[in-house]
């Protein structure tokens, strides 16, 4: 299936309610809820349809007033990416989940979006157990697809992860990132250079980039390039590149960028293993970064992260790596992994007793 062919006919409008900024609107007069489609850590998202049953939705909706605030940026966020108001010729992208409306009613927000019916990517990895190269590479594509168009917008997603990544239908495979709810701007500081700087706890540390860890964590798009690195293993593999219950041995393990290709699953799939390498690698000033956290060893990475202009020409991305004949694991991937993070944890818990690692420095 070609991208492009399925672009040029991709047409999603925003409520002309929505547009001209109606006032008082209730949820009710507009759409009828329906059955749950999901939840986060952020909302309850529930099936709708509007009125006049023409229109099948899904409805993120919060009502407590602290998250108030927090709904009306993503639904900014989300309209700024699905809509462009000095040209309204200018189609949304279809591998993101564009916005359709957003109402607010007390302290009850409603953000209605185009419903992605086949469910989200983590859902769609713990059914096949793990994507075939070919699929895995229609999927990353049409990620990174999604993510560049939203880096040329000027806007970072931060929390790029399989449940923020739906499916829509089970057979035609397109893919569409979701959940802007910690986007950010990218700033320019005097000169010119790109400033954004992690806050608090936010986002899913297992998918995050060695420089959000490491003071003063600052990092720009290649921030979301790592999180697809890491979606990219996930699916190829059916478990994630970095998975430690221990926070502080996952931080470890990410800031060392050590992560396994255990066989023999990881056999014969070279093309994908060198993807991921450009995908999960240290940016290019990461050794300052590196030094600045106290430590002396550069890590063995075998690239610098690579840009979406670059990851685009590459062979497992452009062939659909249709040579890669994944070898089936006799055991089941996660009963494996998990037994090696048994291992990997009494080994880790072992050498760090003997080599505490170094205070991070002061923020
Ligand atoms: N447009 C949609 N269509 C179908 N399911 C959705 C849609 N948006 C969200 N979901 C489901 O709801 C879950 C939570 O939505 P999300 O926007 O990620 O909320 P949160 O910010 O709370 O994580 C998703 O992981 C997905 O399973
Ligand atoms: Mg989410």
């Amino acid at each position: 299936m070609s991208v492009s062919q399925n672009q040029a006919s991709y047409t999603w409008r925003l409520n002309p309610s929505y547009i001209q900024n109606i006032q008082n609107r209730k949820f009710k007069n507009d759409y009828i809820m329906k059955e749950e489609l999901g939840k986060g850590g952020f909302g309850t998202v529930m099936r709708c349809v509007t009125k006049d049953g023409k229109k099948e939705l899904a409805a993120k909706i919060n009502n407590s007033p602290d998250k108030k605030a927090s709904m009306k940026m993503e639904a900014d966020f989300s309209r700024d990416l699905s809509f462009d108001a000095n040209n309204p010729n200018v189609k949304p992208h279809m591998n993101l989940v564009n916005i359709f409306d957003s109402i607010t009613e007390g302290d009850i927000v409603y953000n209605l979006y185009e419903m992605a019916s086949g469910g989200d990517l983590m859902e769609a990895i713990n059914e096949k157990e793990f994507f075939a190269a070919v699929d895995a590479a229609i999927a990353i594509k049409q990620i990174l697809d999604g993510v560049h168009f939203m880096h040329e917008r000027g806007i970072l997603h931060r929390d790029l992860k399989p449940h923020n990544i739906l499916v829509q239908g089970r057979d035609i495979q397109v893919y569409k990132v979701t959940d802007f709810g910690l986007c950010c701007k990218r700033h320019t500081d005097a000169q010119g250079q790109f400033i954004a700087k992690a806050h608090g706890n936010a986002g899913t540390p297992q998918y995050q980039p060695p420089e959000c860890h490491i003071p003063p964590k600052e990092y720009d798009t290649d921030f979301d390039i790592w999180s697809c690195g890491c979606i990219l293993y996930q699916m190829l593999a059916g478990y994630p590149p970095f998975f430690d219950s221990d926070a502080a041995k996952l931080q470890r393990s990410i800031i060392d960028i050590d992560f396994p290709y255990p066989s023999p699953e990881w056999e014969n799939m070279a093309d994908a293993k060198d993807m991921i390498d450009k995908m999960l690698a240290p940016i290019e000033n990461f050794a300052q970064v590196w030094h600045n956290s106290g430590n002396r060893v550069y890590p063995k990475a075998r690239y610098n992260r690579q840009t979406y202009a670059q990851l685009i020409t590459d062979k497992f991305y452009t062939d659909g790596a249709a040579q890669h004949i994944r070898t089936k694991p006799t055991e089941t991937t996660l009963e494996k992994y998990n037994a090696r993070c048994v291992a990997k944890k009494a080994i880790l818990e072992a050498y760090w007793a003997a080599n505490p690692p170094p205070p991070p420095p002061a923020p």
